[in-house]
């Protein structure tokens, strides 16, 4: 089956957040499973760079307010990726200065419905024969980036009356729906009847994310809990009536772990290798981080990390004001993060007011990501809503427990650790309520299993055991697929 994966980010080449991560590992997973996947990706500079063997497939002619860019479409492989993709030329609308959504300022770009509207017309675009070599039967759209492809395929059926071909479009987080004003609704090309409240209107503005959740064949979100969570208010944001609506169409689909990215029994990024039966390397991995931050140089103290986007999201200022009583109970706590202000502000003033114990670093770094969560001994993940989740996959998996909160992919991902599941399902610490004590409350029972070294290695090994790669996520998708196509 051709199957197009269209999005924003991919990984390694370009990645804001995991939504680089499953667009990296999905597409060989799927391969592997007999699928014949190719991924439709703009043109950024990371992207173009990683390209190679490109041949121009078309020159395009999307409507009249994109064709300004003088856009193309070139068709290589990213070899990066391990995956054969087209990627949108278009200079005029992806290189900028700033990132791939906002400038250096963090202002979203004022033509970003323009930006990403070529995106999914580009998607169904192929869909209707752009490439006379390939044509997608399904093409599925990660992410309000892409979300009009289903639009623009719906517009391309009604216009051709029978269906192009199939969609999906997967929800990674909807809380970022691609909101803009109405006016801009003339200038995307789709028939006047889908600015409704039935179609791509929402209160009034164009929502992209409602185009794909509207228009698509079968909708997905990467957590089943997620998937419940996002058609009650609290959750919803807005678009829960429309999910309610479709709910027997929506799926909650685990992403799963890239092992040729994070497995640390081969990670290149660390200096020593470990697994489940060689935990003393995972010592080593501890003792050069601690040197690496300047921390006390304790075997004995736990570390507790964070790798995270800066955001409300995520629950930080929790462990802002937990990291006191953590330190006063013999932890270190180390963080690499970037993005709000005032909590990166926050977060150094922490280091700098307690440097043999808490460590901060600020940005984007990879390499360290993968050294951080290694040497550390608990990854924190406090989040107030969080779809899937990836860091604490990467916790269990590099034997580093997680402690989250019950919430999205987080509660479907970890088992708390209590007297009746020690020795059956614990994998990590879980609490409920979002506030510092919630969080500090599991923290205390982390440290107590800590205390006791071989209760800790049983759970640290069951955690490292539980099966996390991308084969049952890609079968799930395929039977997907398969029900549509
Ligand atoms: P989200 O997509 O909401 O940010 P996920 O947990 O799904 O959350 O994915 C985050 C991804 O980004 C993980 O691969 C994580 O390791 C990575 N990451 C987050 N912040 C940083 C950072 N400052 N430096 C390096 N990697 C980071
Ligand atoms: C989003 C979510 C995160 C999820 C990721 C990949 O960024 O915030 O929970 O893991 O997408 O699906």
């Amino acid at each position: 089956m051709r199957v197009l994966q269209a999005c924003a980010e991919i990984f390694p080449l370009l990645k804001t957040g995991g939504l680089a991560d499953v667009a990296g590992a999905l597409p060989p997973a799927l391969r592997a499973q007999g699928a014949d996947v190719r991924v439709l990706l703009p043109g950024f500079a990371p992207i173009l760079g990683g390209l190679e063997g490109a041949v121009e497939v078309a020159r395009l002619s999307p409507p009249a307010a994109m064709a300004a860019t003088g856009a193309r479409l070139l068709y290589g492989r990213l070899p990066a990726c391990n995956v054969d993709a087209y990627v949108i030329d278009a200079p005029g609308y992806y290189h900028r200065a700033g990132g791939p959504y906002a400038d250096a300022g963090h202002h979203p770009y004022a033509d970003n419905h323009l930006r990403f509207a070529l995106l999914g017309w580009t998607a169904a675009a192929l869909a209707q024969g752009l490439d006379p070599y390939w044509a997608p039967a399904v093409v599925h759209a990660h992410d309000w980036h892409a979300a009009l492809a289903p639009a623009y395929l719906r517009a391309a059926a009604e216009a051709a009356g029978r269906p192009v071909a199939r969609s999906v479009y997967t929800v990674h987080n909807l809380a970022y729906q691609g909101l803009f004003d109405a006016r801009h609704f003339a200038e995307l090309g789709l028939p006047d009847h889908f600015f409704a409240m039935h179609g791509v209107e929402f209160h009034g503005h164009l929502n992209f994310m409602k185009a794909g959740l509207y228009y698509a064949d079968r909708i997905s979100t990467v957590s089943p809990t997620y998937a419940r969570e996002i058609q009650g208010t609290e959750q919803g944001c807005g678009l829960d009536g429309l999910l309610r609506d479709r709910a027997h169409e929506l799926s909650g689909i685990l992403n799963g772990v890239d092992e040729s990215v994070w497995n640390p029994a081969t990670d290149t990024l660390l200096a020593s290798h470990y697994d489940a039966a060689r935990l003393e390397f995972k010592a080593e991995c501890k003792s050069t981080l601690q040197r690496e931050l300047g921390l006390e140089p304790a075997a004995d103290k736990p570390i507790f990390c964070v790798v995270s986007r800066l955001t409300e999201q995520k629950g930080l200022h929790l462990v802002l004001q937990a990291v006191p009583t953590l330190i006063a109970q013999g932890a270190q706590f180390a963080l690499l993060g970037s993005g709000d202000a005032g909590l990166e502000a926050a977060f150094r003033a922490a280091a700098e007011a307690n440097p043999a114990a808490v460590a901060v670093k600020l940005g984007y770094d990879e390499a360290f990501a993968h050294r951080l969560i290694a040497g550390s001994d608990v990854i924190l993940v406090p989040s107030r809503f969080e779809p899937c989740g990836l860091t604490q996959l990467y916790g269990l998996h590099y034997g580093t427990l997680p402690l989250v909160r019950r919430v999205g992919g987080l509660a479907d991902t970890v088992a708390d650790t209590r007297l009746e599941t020690l020795d059956t399902d614990a994998t990590g610490f879980v609490f409920d309520e979002f506030s510092a004590a919630g969080l500090l409350q599991a923290a205390d029972r982390a440290l107590a299993l800590y205390r006791r070294s071989a209760d800790w290695l049983q759970v640290q090994r069951r955690a490292m055991a539980q099966p996390c790669g991308w084969d049952v996520a890609a079968s799930r998708y395929l039977a997907l697929y398969r029900q549509i196509a």
